[in-house]
């Protein structure tokens, strides 16, 4: 059974959609289920996040767990948004079923990969953050190989 808050970020999803131009977007996958999820960041000078939205083409857990954790990162500095874990994610939405446990593991790493590319485009180093881990093919190349 899925929480009220589960349902209603489900049905009534905050921050859909994309930024253009966005200043770091993170796309992940989960080969196992085949669910996709993109994560669009707006970032300003000082580092903190203005805008943020989500697209997700995956169940209704992916779903309110990316609605809900574009919530959580709002307004956050990048450091504050490296401490959105899967588990806050959850918490917030008053839990999810144990099945449905990994598909806020998306969320979060959609969140990372999303600063990963604004780092690796700004050519910062954000303290603990590591390169994103993606199923999908586009994202193969973890960033971190010397090309010789
Ligand atoms: Fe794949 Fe939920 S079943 S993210």
């Amino acid at each position: 059974m899925y929480t009220e808050k589960v349902m209603d970020h489900f049905t009534n999803p905050r921050n859909m959609g994309e930024i253009e131009n966005a200043k770091g977007v993170g796309t992940v996958g989960n080969a196992k289920c085949g669910d996709i999820m993109r994560m669009y960041l707006d970032i300003d000078d000082d580092g903190i996040i203005q805008d943020v939205k989500f697209k997700t083409f995956g169940c209704g857990a992916a779903v309110a767990t990316s609605s809900m954790a574009t919530e959580l990162v709002k307004g956050k500095t990048v450091q504050e948004a490296l401490e959105v874990t899967n588990k806050a994610v959850c918490e917030a939405l008053d839990g999810l079923p144990p099945v449905k446990v990994h598909c806020s593991l998306l969320a979060e790493e959609a969140i990372h990969a999303a600063l990963w590319d604004y780092a690796q485009k700004k050519g910062i180093t954000i303290e603990g953050l590591k390169p994103p881990v993606a199923d999908i093919d586009e994202l193969h190349d973890h960033g971190d190989e010397e090309e010789y």
